[in-house]
């Protein structure tokens, strides 16, 4: 499996910050990179990644979609749009979606499914908070986003990519990273999880990318883990040096 490295920008650059962002990094990108790199956007960056990806080889997608595609839904972003801009991922239940805008679980999985059935390879977000950690509840919470997230398309994701991000709340733009024990006991615990609920094979064909607080200084460690197949970095993204310097190390 080819490990992915994948910026989560937040709500960060403008079209046209965006468009310096990607100059910068085309200048900087060595031919050697050995990971799949995706850029998850703003919506109204989309368009600017769209001219970009081809040349720089990457893949670009957005940070949320609705689960309905068209109609009377004031304000959301289609998943069939995104993809008729040359979007092939698409970011789904990410802790900020879950925690600021409510977002439960059955949400998530009618998102996971849409995506699917709009041809754009889905990566779900998991992860427990700090409380849940200190209650020894993280593998149960993990393991219940994970099945509610996939459950309903067990039989869809037999033949399409997606990916699982894991992300502890507590570690996400906090500076405190899991250390590469942690991180990489729960990344082997989801990947027992997706054989059980898919398949064995198929367990180990899905990347399952660490993210919260990654950096240059600490991917090398992180990367050094059998499961995790490669990271999903917000703050450190925002540079095209750093983030570059964590793909090189994955
Ligand atoms: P962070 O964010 O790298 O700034 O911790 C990660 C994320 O939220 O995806």
């Amino acid at each position: 499996m080819k490990k992915i490295c994948a910026a989560n920008w937040k709500l960060n650059f403008s079209p046209e910050e965006a468009r310096r962002y990607f100059a910068e990094w085309s200048a900087l990108r060595p031919a050697n990179l050995s990971c799949d790199v995706l850029f998850f956007t703003p919506a109204y960056d989309l368009t600017v990644a769209a001219e970009f990806a081809p040349a720089e080889g990457f893949h670009f997608g957005p940070q949320n979609i609705y689960f309905e595609t068209s109609g009377a839904f004031t304000g959301e972003i289609s998943a069939r749009a995104v993809h008729s801009l040359g979007a092939r991922w698409a970011l789904i239940g990410h802790s900020e979606r879950r925690t600021l805008f409510g977002e439960t679980d059955d949400v998530i999985a009618k998102k996971v499914k849409t995506a699917i059935s709009s041809d754009l390879a889905p990566m779900l977000c998991v992860g427990e908070t700090l409380a849940e950690r200190e209650a020894g509840q993280t593998k149960n919470i993990v393991a219940r986003q994970v099945r509610a997230g996939l459950g309903r398309v067990v039989t869809e994701t037999a033949s399409h990519t997606l990916a699982i991000a894991y992300e502890p709340v507590w570690a996400i733009g906090t500076g405190r990273v899991a250390t590469p024990q942690q991180a990489g006991d729960v990344h082997a615990e989801i990947r027992r999880i997706l054989s059980d609920l898919l398949s064995p094979p198929r367990a180990h064909e899905i990347a399952i990318l660490y993210g919260g607080s990654v950096k240059p200084d600490n991917a090398k460690d992180l990367a050094s883990q059998p499961d995790i197949d490669g990271f999903l970095v917000g703050g450190a993204s925002l540079k095209p040096k750093d983030f570059f310097a964590i793909a090189d190390a994955l």
